[in-house]
């Protein structure tokens, strides 16, 4: 047996249990080995809203996400992190099924939202992506009005009757996003006129105006000043109250500040998950600890 397998022998022997009471001690810097691929803590929760299990992902031949099993809870925050390449804006994409979009990229797996597992192909994915809906890097307002930019989702989704409950919807929305005293006397102007922030929050708005369940946002803040992000990172947290939140950021920093839970991802494996707190100061996993540490990545 050569060294490297003899390691990954070793690390299954353990437990999890095990694991979490070699680490518990403060002083002890036991730690998960290297080699070790299957998920370390828990990735199940009690109230799950979406529950992937064993989930792949291939471009075509090449395989980029290896059985990952992660509940994304109800009304929480959950941080997705890791090196650049290792996933996380693949494995967010399998949320909403816009790895369909791709070209070769194949996806396996169960991910249900409560009963259904809209990994199906037969699943109509556009009301599944009202359900879950996404926020990207780079804001990405539609050329159109700031209040056609809200209005869209609704009108394409049938969300109401008349005008009046429409514009209800969009002042709303606006008002959640922390947009609308800044836009409220300019709503018919291009969404594109926007500052950075401000599109991010609009995009934000758009979002929330077709009442998702899931808000998915990678790396939101990235293209924003620190002023705009904290504002977006205040917003995250209001919103948490009433969806479940997954946010791929590659600052972790932002991670521990908005997070609830955090799970780290490595070359296409779920190494660790956990709260955040613990995942920050204790981390069980050595790569994890090489990732926060700022060892590697
Ligand atoms: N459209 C694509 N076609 C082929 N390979 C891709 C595509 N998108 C991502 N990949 C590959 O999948 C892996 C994971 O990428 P990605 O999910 O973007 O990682 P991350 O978001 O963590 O940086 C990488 O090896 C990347 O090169
Ligand atoms: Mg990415």
């Amino acid at each position: 047996m050569n060294e490297t397998k003899e390691a990954v022998g070793q690390a299954d022997q353990f437990e999890q249990a095990e694991v979490i009471q070699v680490v518990a001690t403060p002083q002890s810097t036991a730690r998960v080995h290297r080699e070790h691929r299957t998920t370390i803590g828990e990735c199940r929760v009690d109230n799950p809203r979406m529950r992937c299990t064993d989930v792949n992902v291939f471009y075509d031949d090449k395989q980029a996400i290896n059985n990952v099993s992660l509940d994304i809870g109800e009304n929480e925050i959950i941080a997705m992190i890791g090196p650049s390449g290792c996933g996380k804006s693949t494995f967010l994409r399998c949320l909403n099924r816009m790895n369909d979009t791709i070209d070769g990229c194949r996806v396996i797996g169960e991910i249900l939202m409560g009963e259904e597992n809209i990994n199906d192909p037969r699943i109509d994915v556009v009301p599944l992506r009202a359900s879950v809906g996404m926020v990207f890097q780079k804001p990405n307002p539609f050329p159109k009005s700031i209040w056609e930019n809200v209005a869209f989702g609704p009108k394409i989704h049938g969300l109401y009757d008349h005008k009046s409950e429409l514009e209800e919807i969009i002042v709303t929305s606006l008002q959640r996003a922390g947009l609308w005293d800044e836009v409220k006397d300019r709503l018919d102007q291009p969404g594109t006129g926007l500052s950075g922030g401000q599109q991010q929050r609009l995009c934000i708005a758009r979002t929330i105006a077709v009442e998702p369940e899931v808000i998915l946002m990678d790396e939101p803040c990235s293209a924003l000043d620190p002023i705009s992000t904290a504002k977006v990172e205040e917003l995250m947290m209001e919103l948490e109250e009433q969806f479940s939140i997954c946010i791929v950021t590659h600052s972790m920093q932002q991670a521990a500040r908005v997070s609830r839970r955090t799970a780290y991802f490595h070359l296409g494996d779920l190494i660790e998950v956990g709260e955040t707190e613990q995942i920050f100061r204790n981390p069980q996993h050595q790569l994890t600890e090489d990732y926060i540490t700022g060892r590697f990545g």
